[in-house]
């Protein structure tokens, strides 16, 4: 028997539990939510970040009928500091046109009919006069195509570049197709030579339409969560790969072209950051969830994966308060006005509004060593001071459970943390064990941000059913421990086929399909079904080891959801009783379950999926029969 206490107010619980963590592993930013299609587009790749690769990788000479040149890498006299690197484009006899080509990541997708923004900066170099053979006092005529790989030309644009100064640009190109495999050609149809940079295509459908926008499948699905956060750059992307190669937001605003690409050190590719905080920001606002970024705590990651032989390194202490600027200049870029010093920055992005900052992660997953807390202290004492409003969130350490994670607690109550974030990769069996978790944590300390979590099964690259449900069981809990948990995000959230580097993870993609998991409609579930107050929930059931649920009420629409786990084999007969009200009131419900053949299910790529939810619409009594299937999370959501 499932008893549900309908009548009374319940406990108020957090209105923002379930969100997401996006962290670039996984080529979940270039390549994956960043909706641009040109890899290396500022000829920036090096072999530190892949030995194989160097700035000219990912594209291609072009010597069309009959053309003769060559293309090489300088760095003298760049568009900005940050972006030191171009392609230098020579032509010496010009044929039937002489350039370079890009396929993007593994092949351009383009859709018939839809328009593309194809871009890139260049000047005339002095080159071919220096042969005596060209001219620059005359344009140079370029052509911007969409070709299939055999050459067929779906999209063409032609243009001149005149001048010695760095000119954008740009022109519309629509496919007269729909091709998978695509690439962008950029041709010279003159002798001379051309420095070029920053090439770049992009969808004109972005998600929301943005400029510099998302790839629009990909955020859909995001916004399709209903996510109340969004956590964001990591995880250990933030403090990865030695001391001084923190996550430095700075980087990652302004023009693109002034941006500081640079190693993902953390996950070993390119980050343009293309993808930045402006755009993060942008994206939480297009969704109505709050922004919570995550800075370095001033130490470098622990783990030897990510900063190789070196261990935990601290900045030192004469380096800490320009750090801390940073940090407090980041409060400022996100809520000053737009006359502050680094609001007009915002401003001149195009946000004159603050962005309501309110949450602010320092540090992921340390170590909690003396570097780590005198740092850590610092940086929060200065926080504290200059803004009080802003909530700071501290780390218990690496994974729940072990020597560190006691160390973190404890510092964060000695310090008096407001919230610490708790990161959890177990097995489903974890999940089930460990239900009255949270029930048993001190109400008048930290509140707790579940930041990473996710039940990993016996085959860890299978987002089976069973770890799915060991997760709606996991959320169960968080909600009946609503007042304590305020924040939950699953994590990793996004892998592109082909580039996964950690399993599982939420979503998976390709170039143009999206791929969703058991555990991604467990998440969505929960976050389109949440609530701001919870009802306290009893199951009466002679093995009850395998069932788990939680009754919440959101008060906005006044609606009661009550959601049922049954991990078990075999499916439940369940007395639901809804107390407190009235025995024959008939009520609205929708019914969503979620289930699957087996608990080994899973969702297959370009497959129809084998576990996902399906609603029916019914009448129901305050007490009522319900079978749970085997293997399901059923949500009833009652108009009262
Ligand atoms: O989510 C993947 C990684 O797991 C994160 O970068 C890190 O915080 C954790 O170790």
């Amino acid at each position: 028997r499932l008893t549900v206490q309908a009548g009374e107010s319940g406990k108020a619980i957090s209105p923002h539990l379930i969100g997401i963590f996006f962290e670039d592993l996984n080529y979940a930013a270039d390549g994956g939510l960043y909706a641009e299609l040109i890899q290396n587009r500022s000829f920036e790749y090096s072999p530190t970040e892949q030995s194989s690769w160097h700035p000219l990788s990912f594209w291609e000479l072009q010597k069309r009928g009959g053309g003769d040149g060559s293309v090489g890498v300088a760095n003298m006299r760049p568009i900005h500091e940050n972006n030191p690197h171009y392609a230098l484009l020579q032509v010496r006899t010009p044929g039937e046109g002489v350039g370079i080509a890009n396929g993007g990541f593994g092949g351009i997708p383009l859709k018939e009919g839809e328009t593309y923004e194809a871009s890139f900066w260049a000047y005339q170099a002095f080159m071919g006069i220096m042969w005596g053979r060209g001219d620059n006092s005359k344009p140079m005529p370029v052509s911007l195509r969409l070709e299939t790989t055999d050459g067929e030309v779906l999209a063409e644009a032609g243009m001149e570049i005149l001048g010695r100064d760095w000119r954008k640009v740009s022109a519309r190109l629509t496919p007269t197709r729909t091709v998978n495999d695509a690439r962008l050609v950029l041709l010279a149809h003159a002798q001379g030579a051309l420095c070029i940079d920053m090439v770049s295509l992009f969808p004109e459908k972005t998600f929301r339409n943005r400029p510099n926008g998302l790839r629009a499948d990909l955020a859909q699905a995001l916004a399709d969560l209903n996510p109340r956060f969004v956590r964001f750059p990591g995880g250990c992307l933030v403090h990865a790969g030695g001391i001084r190669r923190y996550y430095n937001w700075k980087d990652t605003i302004g023009p693109v072209e002034q941006r500081r690409a640079r190693p993902n050190h953390a996950w070993g590719y390119h980050q343009t950051m293309g993808l930045g905080y402006f755009e993060y920001f942008q994206f939480c606002k297009d969704i109505g969830a709050k922004p919570l970024p995550i800075v370095a705590a001033g130490v470098s990651c622990q783990h030897a994966g990510h900063s190789p032989g070196r261990g935990q390194e601290g900045l030192p202490m004469e380096e800490m308060p320009a750090y801390i600027q940073d940090v407090l200049d980041l409060i400022e870029w996100a809520n000053g006005p737009a006359t502050s010093k680094w609001g007009a920055h915002r401003a001149a992005a195009g946000h004159p509004e603050p962005f309501a900052l309110k949450y602010l992660g320092v540090g992921n997953e340390e170590a909690v060593t003396p570097i780590f807390k005198e740092r850590f202290k610092m940086i929060y004492d200065a926080i504290k001071q200059k803004h009080p409003e802003i909530v700071v969130i501290g780390t218990s350490g690496p994974f729940a459970g072990g020597e560190d994670f006691d160390n973190g607690w404890a510092f964060a109550k000695k310090l008096n943390l407001a919230m610490v974030d708790e990161h959890y990769y177990v097995s489903p069996q974890w999940f089930w064990d460990n239900l009255d978790r949270y029930d048993r944590y001190d109400r008048n300390s930290a509140k707790v941000y579940a930041g990473e979590y996710a039940a990993h099964d016996r085959d860890r690259r299978r987002n089976t059913l069973r770890s799915a449900l060991a997760e709606a069981a996991g959320l169960t809990s968080f909600e009946r421990n609503g007042d304590l948990v305020h924040f939950a995000s699953y994590a990793p959230l996004l892998a592109r086929r082909g580039h996964t580097q950690w399993h599982p993870d939420l979503i998976y993609f390709n170039g143009t399909e999206v791929f969703l998991t058991a555990n991604y409609y467990v998440q969505q579930l929960f976050g389109q079904n949440s609530g701001d107050r919870y009802l306290e929930t009893t199951f009466e059931a002679d093995n009850a080891k395998k069932l788990a649920a939680s009754s919440v009420i959101d008060s906005e629409s006044g609606d009661l959801i009550v959601k049922i786990v049954n991990g078990a084999e075999e499916p439940v007969a369940i007395d639901i009783r809804l107390a407190g009200f009235a025995s024959d009131v008939a009520m609205k419900a929708v019914r969503t379950v979620l289930t699957g053949p087996d608990a080994d299910a899973a969702n297959k790529d370009g497959e129809p999926p084998a576990v996902k939810p399906a609603s029916s619409t019914e009448t129901i009594r305050p007490r009522f029969a319900y079978i749970a299937p085997a293997h399901s999370l059923t949500v009833f959501r009652i108009h009262r």
